[in-house]
């Protein structure tokens, strides 16, 4: 399979090590495509080359050329989420399947533009959804599945961002609704995938409440910051800011982003207190699924600890997962526990509460990127699903609509019927 990538930021990495390193073998990488020359010259000097003809290298107006001239079977689209839909329409127009990161897009229209496009081409638009790999989370699915609690019929979901990697989503380009769909979008996107994935349903009704109550110019005041300046690198007050992000003396950010930025202005660490944020940091969201299920959310990005924790109401009994990935942050610091603490519970009714053995697993987010990339690039050795956990554009939208309907709730106070949605917005999805 030939593979182009477009978008050489943090996230690529991943996917240009699957394809020329751990499944060389059955993949070939045959293009990378950049905006900025910096980054795409680092990419390139990263993959292995045998025959020393180097990579081919596109600046990111030269996308279609790539195309043309590489002939790849596949385009893995990494650019930051308002880009998306762009590389993803282009590459299924000209003849690729795409695989492109969480969330597939930010807003209606792209969505419409996307899936017009799949439509007509027939192409594949596979969503890289690794929260639904990480073993644990598998579990869930498998032990609901089973009937263990009988039929959903609630959920209690809660997912916490610490202090440090909450706040990264306030230093770029997700700190800007347009640019990420807020975090209800860019990052609640996992959320929803999976609970649309794991109730086996999808939103007809959505309601929310969301603020921006922490990363505030008023916050900066608070804890004697106001002399902050645009950013980390030269702040006058970076030496008593628990937010202060060193670009120079961390050896990976500064070749990807320090080094590269005059290229074009992409600032990397701007203040989490600034004013131009457009994004919440406290969401909560209400939500009644197709099959009546019902949901409460809740996703806070400034949290003294990181972590999950959901509960499944059933007809027969409730399920409890608790995941507790950082202990807290301390001073910048943040403690993680020796292994990753998970607990889940069983509570049939009629039983006593049952502590279930959590399924393990290792590598990024929470083992779930390893297992992923064996299906999505060695498919043939691993085998069907069990789990269906691969993701389609239908899984896509649908995981991306109830963070656009919570950001309509939330700038209209109403309730909004995702049908009606849909149908103002000339959009046609099947439900499952
Ligand atoms: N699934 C996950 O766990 C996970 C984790 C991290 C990031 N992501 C996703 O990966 C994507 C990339 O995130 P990132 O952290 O690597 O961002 P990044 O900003 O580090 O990288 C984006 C890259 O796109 C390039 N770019 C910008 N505009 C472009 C254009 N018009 N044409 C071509 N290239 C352009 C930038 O120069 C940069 O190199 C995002 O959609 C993000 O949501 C997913």
């Amino acid at each position: 399979m030939k593979y182009a990538i477009v978008g050489t930021g943090a996230r690529h990495a991943m996917f240009r090590r699957a394809v020329t390193e751990t499944y060389e073998a059955t993949n070939k990488l045959v293009g990378l495509c950049d905006s900025n020359q910096g980054r795409l010259a680092l990419s390139a000097g990263k993959v292995p080359d045998p025959g020393g003809n180097g990579i081919a290298t596109y600046q990111a107006e030269q996308f279609d050329d790539m195309l043309r001239e590489q002939q790849p079977d596949k385009v893995v689209v990494t650019v930051p989420d308002y880009l998306h839909h762009e590389y993803i329409v282009r590459a299924m127009r000209a003849g690729c399947d795409v695989v492109t990161e969480k969330p597939m897009t930010t807003d209606l229209s792209r969505l419409k533009a996307i899936l017009d496009a799949q439509e007509e081409t027939g192409k594949s638009v596979t969503v890289t959804f690794n929260y639904r790999y990480t073993p644990a989370r598998t579990q869930l699915k498998d032990l609901l599945q089973s009937g263990a609690i009988g039929d959903i019929t609630a959920v209690d979901f809660r997912w916490y961002l610490d202090r440090v990697h909450g706040a990264d989503y306030f230093r770029r380009w997700h700190r800007y609704k347009e640019k990420s769909g807020g975090l209800l979008v860019h990052k609640s996107t996992h959320h929803f995938d999976l609970l649309n994935w794991w109730i086996g349903s999808s939103p007809v009704a959505v309601s929310a409440n969301g603020k921006r109550a922490f990363y505030t110019p008023e916050m900066a005041e608070e804890l004697g910051l106001s002399a902050h300046g645009e950013r980390c690198h030269g702040c006058p007050v970076s030496n008593k800011c628990d937010f202060f992000m060193d670009l120079e003396t961390d050896g990976p950010l500064k070749e990807l982003y320090l080094d590269v930025e005059e290229n074009d202005g992409y600032l990397r660490d701007q203040c989490v207190f600034a004013d131009d944020i457009t994004i919440e940091d406290t969401m909560q969201v209400g939500v009644k699924y197709a099959n009546e299920v019902s949901l409460n959310y809740t996703l806070c990005a400034y949290s003294p600890w990181e972590g999950l924790e959901v509960k499944f109401h059933g007809t027969k009994g409730e399920l409890t997962h608790r995941h507790v990935e950082v202990h807290g942050v301390f001073g910048g610091k943040r403690e993680r526990p020796q292994d990753d603490a998970m607990t889940t519970e069983l509570h049939q009714a009629g039983k006593a509460p049952e502590k279930i053995d959590v399924w393990a697993g290792h590598g990024d987010h929470g083992g779930a990127d390893p297992v992923m990339l064996g299906y999505l690039f060695d498919a043939e050795t691993v085998g069907p699903d069990p789990y269906k956990r691969g993701s389609s554009h239908v899984d896509g939208a649908w995981s991306i609509l109830t963070g656009i309907a919570a950001n309509q709730s939330m700038a209209t106070g109403q309730t909004v019927m995702i049908d009606e949605l849909l149908s103002a917005n000339g959009i046609k999805l099947p439900r499952s």
